[in-house]
């Protein structure tokens, strides 16, 4: 089931992919248009998510293991979906997600080893019907996001989280497993070259988002915003 009135696209791929920084950059495009745009993210983007991604991000509950994690995440989504993003879609915004549910699939059921059945009962209860309208699947290779992400934290940004402390090869696994939920939903997954210039990534992403936002006719609209 998709949103009744808004339009939903998340963001997904590896580390180092620059989600962040596209995400910010089609926010900006679309607000400077005059769409109500809410940008989130996960895990958190609400009062309750933000508690349990601190849990998550640090470590502190990889003791317990992927299962625990896996419900965690879980907890945090639906927390978001019920609080956040229903109410914005049903406001007609468009709701701009970094990370969402395809990271649960890859990140716990792939590389953490999980059930699919278990995955997916977990992501019916946590999205309850909420489902992306669009997922743009930034792709590079796993040496080339690790590099970037080294950087990033290099430069004092943030330190890696317990996540990103993983090898190469894991990374390279989770790759493959983003392309293969692309593979199986062509309808709502779009794969990108991450690899290309930050501006002809932001092109390509806003022609896809485009052709999506022209059909919705009851968008919110609001004074554009500007830059
Ligand atoms: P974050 O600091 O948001 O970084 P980024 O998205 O830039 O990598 O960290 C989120 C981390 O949590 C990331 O390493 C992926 C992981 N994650 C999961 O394992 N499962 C999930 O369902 C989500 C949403 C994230």
């Amino acid at each position: 089931m998709s949103s009744a009135t808004g339009l939903f696209v998340t963001f997904e791929g590896g580390e180092g992919a620059g989600k962040s920084t596209q995400i910010r950059r089609l926010a900006d495009v679309l607000r400077s248009r005059g769409h109500d745009v809410l940008l989130t993210r996960e895990p958190g983007g609400s009062p309750g998510a933000e508690a349990v991604r601190h849990v998550l991000l640090s470590g502190a509950a990889e003791a317990f293991g992927t299962r625990m994690e896996a419900i965690l995440f879980a907890a945090a989504r639906n927390d978001h979906v019920e609080e956040v993003i229903r109410p914005a879609l049903e406001a007609g915004r468009i709701v701009l997600c970094d990370r969402f549910m395809d990271s649960s699939r890859v990140y716990q059921g792939i590389t953490g080893n999980l059930e699919p059945d278990f995955i997916e009962t977990l992501q019916r209860v946590a999205v309850n019907g909420v489902m992306p309208d669009c997922t743009l699947i930034l792709d590079l290779p796993a040496r080339a996001g690790l590099e970037r992400a080294r950087r990033r934290g290099a430069a004092g940004d943030v330190a890696p989280d317990r996540f990103e402390k993983e090898e190469v090869e894991t990374h390279e696994k989770r790759r493959e497993a983003f392309l293969d939920i692309a593979a199986r939903e062509p309808e709502r997954c779009h794969v990108v070259n991450a690899m290309q210039g930050e501006q002809a990534l932001a092109d390509e992403i806003l022609s896809i988002v485009d052709q999506l936002v022209a059909p919705v006719t009851d968008l919110k609209m609001v004074e554009p915003a500007h830059e």
